[in-house]
């Protein structure tokens, strides 16, 4: 079975509950994941992964400034067809987890759209949907 790698920006954890639960997801799904916060992260992490998900709150119209720079140096990294998605927990606007999607596919990964999106904290609805994310993406795992 492949690996994922799961990096995230959370500024008060809503983010960091969304990756604990697709990692949740993948791992149930037999996916062995790597799952890091991007401040104790570096691309090492994300390198030989079969798939990629990067997660980053939005912050007054933008994602998380850590966050964009390893997006920004994965562009190092061979990405082709490879499975990449992007999620992020939001107050209104919302535009972290779409601006990380149009990266991943300048990239040439296959991308899953639209990214998942939750609203504040995550109640268990949405933490069931983050679930579902990580079993969908062990399933893309060839
Ligand atoms: C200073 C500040 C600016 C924010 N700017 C935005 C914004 O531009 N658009 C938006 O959708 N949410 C915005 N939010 C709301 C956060 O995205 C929201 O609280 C989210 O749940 C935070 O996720 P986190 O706990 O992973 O950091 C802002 C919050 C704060 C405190």
């Amino acid at each position: 079975m492949g690996r994922l790698a799961i990096i995230y920006g959370t500024g008060f954890g809503n983010t960091g509950l969304m990756a604990r639960a697709i990692e949740e997801g993948a791992t149930s799904a037999g996916v062995e994941v790597t799952i890091k916060n991007v401040n104790e992260s570096d691309i090492s992490d994300v390198e030989g992964a079969d798939a990629i998900a990067i997660g980053s709150a939005t912050y007054k119209g933008k994602a998380m400034p850590a966050v964009i720079e390893f997006v920004k140096e994965m562009a190092r990294l061979q990405l082709k067809g490879k499975v990449g998605t992007a999620f992020g927990s939001y107050g209104w606007s919302g535009e972290a987890a779409k601006v990380i999607t149009g990266m991943l596919k300048g990239y040439g990964m296959e991308v899953m759209e639209p990214p998942l999106r939750i609203k504040r904290q995550p109640a268990e609805a949405g933490l069931e949907e983050c679930r579902q994310l990580g079993v969908q993406i062990a399933g893309k795992q060839k």
